[in-house]
C-alpha cells in the first residue's frame, strides 16, 4: 500500500514554548495557529511485505542520523497501531529547506502521520490524528487541521489535540516570510524549550496566557485585524524575552531579524498595519491584510534577506494521488 499526503507548515499567533510532559509532549499552554500556503511537506509511504526494514529519505536535504530515528520512530508507533508487521519506505520533500525556524518539523509529521496511517490502513479521525502527530513534534498537530488551528494543551495524551476554529478561506490576511538565514538552526526547539522553566520571566507568561489567548480569538471572530496583529506581535516578543532569559540563554536573531522587525514598526507608522512574529529561529513572519500585500512586500524587500516568501492561509493536511516514487 502506498499514501503520499501533503500538509502545511504553520505559524503560530500564541506560542507553544515549554512541555510539562515530555513523553507525549504536553504543552504548559494552549497555542494558536495558522497553517501557511508556501511552506509544505509531501511525503509518501509504501508499505510492503517485500521491504526488511524502514528506509527513510529526503529529496534535496541532508537529513541527521537523530532526524532519521525520530520519523522511524512515528513510523514504529504508527505500526504499532496498526498492529501491521511490515516495514515501510518513507520519502519526504519539502518547499523550504528544514531547520529554518519555518516549522518544517510541524508539516513534516504531520505529513508523515497522515500518510503512514493511510499506508498501513489505519482509520483515524482528525482528532486522532492530531494527537499522533503531536507525538513525532508538538507543534505538527496543528498542521492537520484547516486554517486557523487551536491546540488544546490538556494534561494527558488523550485531552492533548488540535482543532480548526476557522477554514483558511475565513480571512484574507498574508504572512510575508522574510527568510534572512537558510540555514539550520544550532539549537532544537526540543532542546531550546528544556529550559523554558529557568527564565524568571516563564511564570509569568503562564499568568498572562489565558487573557492573551481569549483576546485573540475574539479579535479573530471580530475580525478586527489591529487588535490581531498588536496581539500576535507582543505574544512573539514575550516568548522571545523567555528564551532570552532562559539558562542558557536562546538568542535566535540575527541582525537582520531585527533590520526586518524595524521595518514593520516604520510600516505602521505610515499607517499600513503589519505585524511581525518570529518562531525559534532568526526569519520574521510579517502578517498583514491581502490589500497591504504589495506595499508591504516592496517594505520588506529593501532589507537584507534571503528569500521572500508570500504565503496565504492554508487548508488541512490531505491524501493526494502523485506519489514521490
Ligand atoms: O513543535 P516544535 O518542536 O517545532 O516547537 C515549536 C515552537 C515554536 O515554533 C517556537 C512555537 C510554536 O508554537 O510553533
Amino acid at each position: 500500500m502506498k499514501c503520499t499526503a501533503i500538509a502545511h507548515a504553520n505559524i503560530a499567533f500564541i506560542k507553544y514554548w515549554g512541555k510539562k510532559q515530555d513523553e507525549y509532549r504536553i504543552p504548559y499552554n494552549d497555542s494558536l495557529s495558522l497553517n501557511i500556503s508556501g511552506a509544505y511537506t509531501t511525503t509518501t509511504v509504501e508499505v510492503s511485505p517485500t521491504y526488511t526494514e524502514d528506509v527513510i529519505g529526503f529529496i534535496d536535504a541532508q537529513s541527521s542520523e537523530s532526524e532519521i530515528n525520530r520519523v522511524k520512530k512515528q513510523v514504529d508507533l504508527i505500526r504499532s497501531k496498526a498492529k501491521k508487521p511490515f516495514f515501510a519506505k518513507v520519502l519526504t520533500q519539502n518547499s523550504i529547506p528544514k531547520g529554518i525556524g519555518a516549522a518544517s518539523s510541524a508539516s513534516g509529521f504531520a505529513a508523515l502521520t497522515l500518510a503512514a496511517s493511510a499506508a498501513f490502513m489505519l482509520k483515524l479521525s482528525e482528532k486522532e490524528l492530531t494527537k499522533i502527530a503531536r507525538l513525532g513534534s508538538g507543534s505538527a498537530c496543528r498542521s492537520i487541521p484547516d486554517g486557523f488551528v487551536l491546540w488544546h494543551a490538556g494534561n494527558s495524551h488523550d485531552d492533548s489535540y488540535a482543532q480548526s476554529l476557522h477554514p483558511h478561506t475565513y480571512w484574507d490576511i498574508c504572512d510575508i516570510l522574510v527568510v534572512v538565514d537558510n540555514t539550520m538552526k544550532k539549537v532544537s526547539t526540543t532542546d531550546g524549550m528544556d529550559g523554558v522553566t529557568t527564565s524568571p520571566f516563564f511564570q509569568q507568561r503562564l499568568v498572562s496566557l489565558p487573557q492573551r489567548l481569549q483576546q485573540l480569538k475574539q479579535s479573530l471572530e471580530d475580525k478586527d485585524f489591529s487588535i490581531f496583529g498588536h496581539i500576535l506581535e507582543s505574544e512573539s516578543y514575550n516568548m522571545h524575552a523567555v528564551m532570552l532569559t532562559q539558562e542558557p540563554s536562546l538568542l535566535y536573531w540575527q541582525p537582520a531579524t531585527v533590520a526586518a522587525l524595524l521595518k514593520v514598526r516604520e510600516l505602521r507608522t505610515k499607517g499600513i498595519l503589519a505585524f511581525a512574529t518570529i518562531d525559534a529561529g532568526p526569519n520574521v513572519h510579517v502578517i498583514c491584510q491581502a490589500k497591504d500585500e504589495t506595499i508591504v512586500l516592496d517594505a520588506m524587500s529593501s532589507v537584507s534577506h534571503k528569500q521572500l516568501l508570500v504565503n496565504y492561509p492554508a487548508g488541512a493536511a490531505r491524501l493526494i494521488s502523485d506519489h514521490l516514487f
